[in-house]
């Protein structure tokens, strides 16, 4: 039986680990080659560490376990030069590019130094404006581009409290939001869509950090991840911690796939509700 996404190429940035990774093995199961894009450095003012290379060769096995190709390019989303050339080394292999996965991105809990929202903005905001450009010259009629953002985009008072940092984020994740929502109307005549997905808590590097433990639990000195465990769940209505990457991947399987072709312009939550208590606490209000 076919896949969902069977015979298209998909250029997913942000692949080597987490929900990028994710997204690549599953669009694979459904048929897809992926080209998998990832910086493989760590990032200064992110208070985690970024993928490595051992990382992306994971998600090459992973993928080709699947039976289909990967092509795997280390390269910077804020780098518009090396993110032409991955697109162009995508199209030189697999000869077509028929969905973006602009999910690269980076938190920071740097409270103090400001430049810390520069760099947070350059990866969330300007790596998707890039990773649209790269693969916008190649992509036929149909293509579907999906962009990750996040709750934070929706919500005050998560990591906008953050310092500049967490504020780089939340600036960055509303702006690829409205970004999505405008070029949507470019595209629409080629029946090109452009979607946003915006994940709740998910189980990645992302949260999974002593630093976001702090963040739940500063009433703790060393807080473990199963100390943090009933604050994150205290933000969801539906009371889990996190979502897990596959539950982002199955929204992007979907808006990948031919079954979405009339879907554009849409701002998807995959947030357990989180969004929907905000707005009903603040009409009870
Ligand atoms: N995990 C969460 O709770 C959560 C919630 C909402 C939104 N998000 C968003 O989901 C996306 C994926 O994050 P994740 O949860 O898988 O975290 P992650 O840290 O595991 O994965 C991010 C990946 O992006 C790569 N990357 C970072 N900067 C890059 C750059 N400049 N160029 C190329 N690659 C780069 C990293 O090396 C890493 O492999 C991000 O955009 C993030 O903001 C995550």
């Amino acid at each position: 039986m076919a896949g969902r996404v069977e015979g298209k190429v998909a250029f997913i940035t942000g692949a080597a680990r987490g929900q990028g990774r994710s997204h690549a093995v599953r669009l694979a199961e459904e048929g897809a080659d992926i080209i998998a894009v990832d910086i493989l450095e760590n990032i200064p003012t992110a208070a985690y560490p970024m993928a490595t290379k051992e990382d992306m060769d994971e998600t090459v096995r992973l993928v080709e376990s699947t039976g289909r190709r990967i092509l795997p390019i280390k390269a910077d989303v804020r780098d518009r030069g090396q993110m032409n050339d991955a697109a162009a080394a995508g199209m030189a292999q697999f000869g077509h590019i028929d969905v973006l996965v602009a999910n690269a991105g980076i938190l920071s809990f740097e409270r103090e130094d400001f430049a810390a929202f520069t760099e947070v903005f350059g990866v969330d905001f300007l790596g998707v404006v890039n990773a649209v450009d790269a693969v916008a010259p190649h992509i036929p009629d149909g293509a579907s581009l999906i962009i990750t953002a996040s709750t934070a985009a929706m919500l005050e008072g998560t990591t906008d409290r953050m310092g500049p940092g967490g504020m780089g984020y939340t600036s960055a994740k509303r702006a690829v939001a409205r970004y999505a929502h405008d070029i949507a109307r470019l595209f629409t005549a080629r029946r090109i869509r452009v979607n946003v997905v915006h994940p709740f808590n998910t189980n990645t590097t992302l949260i999974q950090n002593d630093l976001m433990y702090k963040t739940f639990r500063p009433d703790l000195e060393n807080p473990t991840a199963e100390d943090a465990i009933p604050a994150f769940a205290a933000t969801s209505p539906m009371g889990v911690p996190w979502v897990e990457p596959l539950d982002i991947s199955n929204a992007v399987l979907f808006l990948a796939s031919d079954e979405s072709r009339y879907v554009t312009g849409m701002q998807l939550r995959v947030d357990t509700g989180q969004m929907l208590a905000t707005m009903t606490a603040g009409v009870a209000g």
